[in-house]
C-alpha cells in the first residue's frame, strides 16, 4: 500500500503534469493499493485526470471532520464518499501540531469514518521523545483511542516520526521494523476484534531509500509527502514496492 499525501500543495497545472508523468513511469501491477490524497479542492480534477489517463489509483483526503451540518468550512465523510474518495488520513502530526488536534478529536474522527471508507491513522514521536527513548510510550498513548473499538479490516496506521518528516533523516530500516511490530501488537491487543493492521512508514521516503524500508517484514507500504509531488518519483516508489524496477 503506497499513499501520497500532497499536503497543501498542487494546482490544476501540477495535476496535468503529475498524471502524465505517473502514467509514463508506472509499471502495471494489479495488487497494490495506490492512493493519492490531494487537497479537497482538487479531488474532482484529479478524479477526471485519473480517468482520462486510465491511472490505477484510489483518491482520498488528508483529513475529515466529524459530521455534516453547521460546521463552517468543514468537509464530512459523506461528502467525500459522494465524491468517490476511498480513504482518509487522520491524526497527521501537522494536524496535531499546527491545528491543535487532540487524541480526543482524532478519536471522534475515527468513529465518524467507521467502515465507510479506509482510515489511515498517523502516529509518531518528536525528536526529543525519540532521544529520550520514549517512542513506544508516545505511540501507545496515541494508539489508546483504539481501545475497545471494533476496527474495520481496512483500518491502517502510518508510523511517521515527526523528526523524519521532510528532513531527509529517517530511523534505520531495522528500527522501523521493530516499531511497526510494536504498533501491530498494540492494535491487536487493544482493539475489540484483535485486528492486526497494515502499518505504513512515513518520513522522507524517496525513490533512493524506499527499497531498504520495503524489505522489512513489518513494513506494509509507505505514506509519502515530498516525493509524491512528482508523478515520476511517486510512480518509481510504487514500482519499487511492487518489485517492478527496470
Ligand atoms: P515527507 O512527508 O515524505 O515529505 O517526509 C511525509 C508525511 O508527512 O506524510
Amino acid at each position: 500500500m503506497i499513499v501520497a499525501n500532497w499536503k497543501c500543495n498542487g494546482s490544476r497545472k501540477m495535476i496535468q503534469d503529475w498524471s502524465k508523468h505517473y502514467e509514463d513511469t508506472y509499471i502495471p501491477f494489479d495488487r497494490t493499493f495506490v492512493g493519492v490524497a490531494p487537497p479537497y479542492i482538487y479531488v474532482e480534477q484529479l478524479t477526471n485526470s485519473k480517468n482520462a489517463h486510465g491511472l490505477d489509483i484510489k483518491i482520498g483526503v488528508q483529513d475529515i471532520d466529524i459530521s455534516s451540518g453547521a460546521r463552517t468550512s468543514a468537509i464530512s465523510v459523506d461528502m467525500i464518499q459522494d465524491m468517490g474518495c476511498q480513504f482518509t488520513i487522520i491524526g497527521h502530526s501537522e494536524r496535531r501540531n499546527i491545528f491543535d488536534e487532540s487524541n480526543m478529536s482524532i478519536s471522534a474522527k475515527l468513529d465518524s469514518v467507521g467502515s465507510k471508507i479506509a482510515t489511515i491513522l498517523c502516529v509518531g514521536e518528536t525528536e526529543k521523545e525519540n532521544n529520550n527513548k520514549d517512542t513506544k510510550n508516545v505511540l501507545e498513548e496515541q494508539l489508546s483511542i483504539i481501545k475497545g473499538k471494533i476496527m474495520p479490516s481496512s483500518f491502517c496506521i502510518a508510523y511517521e516520526p515527526i523528526w523524519s518528516i521532510g528532513t531527509g533523516n529517517t530511523p534505520t530500516p531495522n528500527e522501523i521494523n521493530d516499531i511497526h511490530k510494536f504498533i501491530k501488537d498494540v492494535v491487536q491487543s487493544s482493539s475489540e476484534n484483535s485486528i492486526v493492521p497494515n502499518v505504513l512508514y512515513g518520513g522522507s521516503v524517496n525513490d533512493a531509500n524506499a527499497e531498504s524500508f520495503f524489505k522489512e517484514d513489518n513494513v506494509d507500504g509507505a505514506l509519502i509527502g515530498g516525493a509524491s509531488l512528482q508523478g515520476k518519483s511517486f510512480a518509481n516508489i510504487v514500482n519499487i514496492f511492487n518489485g517492478k524496477t527496470i
